[in-house]
């Protein structure tokens, strides 16, 4: 079966001080993996590699058994989604506004959504539980409201690969505990590949 993400000797230096040298690595489809490191050790690097918003100049990378080279990025874009560690900017918009934003792969230069693209929002916020917050602005939810806004609009863009960065940062326990939940769920009721960054090495031994 081929993975879900596959990198195979990826080499790429930020400075002279940090590199990631022949990395080859296989995330297996249908799993949820956590990745944990001390801060600086290259975490957030190796996602923006993997989903291409870093370029990488030596190695390959393949999703479901393409080279990522091959691929367009809105192809790249429907096969996989990545929430940043962080995403503090559009703070102006509706929570409705930001998850339709994950359909923009889905659709040609403002074309309008179409009833497909409105049933995948629909379903980001109702499975995010954000139905009875969808028309606030980002600016007045609460930190862990603001995190499940994110996760509904990666969860909009309706890839089978969902990156996460840090995803329970500034979480209270329980609301950590909730996202924790919805990754297992995602997983098991829509058989999503999770790769996510975690802090914490007893959230990393639970999912
Ligand atoms: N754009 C950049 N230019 C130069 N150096 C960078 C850049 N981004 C990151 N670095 C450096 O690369 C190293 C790895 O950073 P990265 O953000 O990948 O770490 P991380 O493991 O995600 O850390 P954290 O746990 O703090 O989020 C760090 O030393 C950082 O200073
Ligand atoms: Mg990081």
């Amino acid at each position: 079966m081929t993975s879900a993400l596959t990198s195979k000797d990826l080499s790429f230096q930020h400075t002279d001080t940090f590199s990631i040298k022949q990395l080859s690595v296989k995330f297996e489809k249908g799993k949820v993996i956590s990745i944990i490191g001390p801060n600086g050790s290259g975490k957030s690097t190796l996602l923006h590699l993997l989903t291409t918003l870093l370029p990488h100049k030596e190695g390959y990378i393949y999703i479901d058994g393409k080279e990522i080279h091959h691929m367009k990025q809105k192809q790249i874009a429907r096969m996989l989604t990545m929430l940043p560690q962080t995403q503090d900017h559009q703070l102006d918009l509706t929570v409705r506004d930001l998850v339709k934003h994950g359909r923009f792969p889905h659709r040609k230069w403002h074309e309008r959504l179409n009833n497909e693209d409105v049933k995948k929002v629909d379903w980001a916020i109702s499975v995010t539980n954000m139905t009875h917050l969808q028309h606030r602005l980002l600016q007045t939810l609460s930190g862990g409201e603001r995190q499940r806004a994110w996760i509904a609009m990666a969860l909009s863009q309706s890839t089978k690969v969902l990156l996460l960065d840090e995803p329970t940062t500034y979480l209270d326990i329980s609301h950590q505990l909730e996202v924790m939940e919805l990754v297992q769920f995602l997983n098991k009721k829509y058989q999503m590949t999770i790769i996510m960054v975690l802090h914490d090495i007893n959230q990393a031994g639970k999912v």
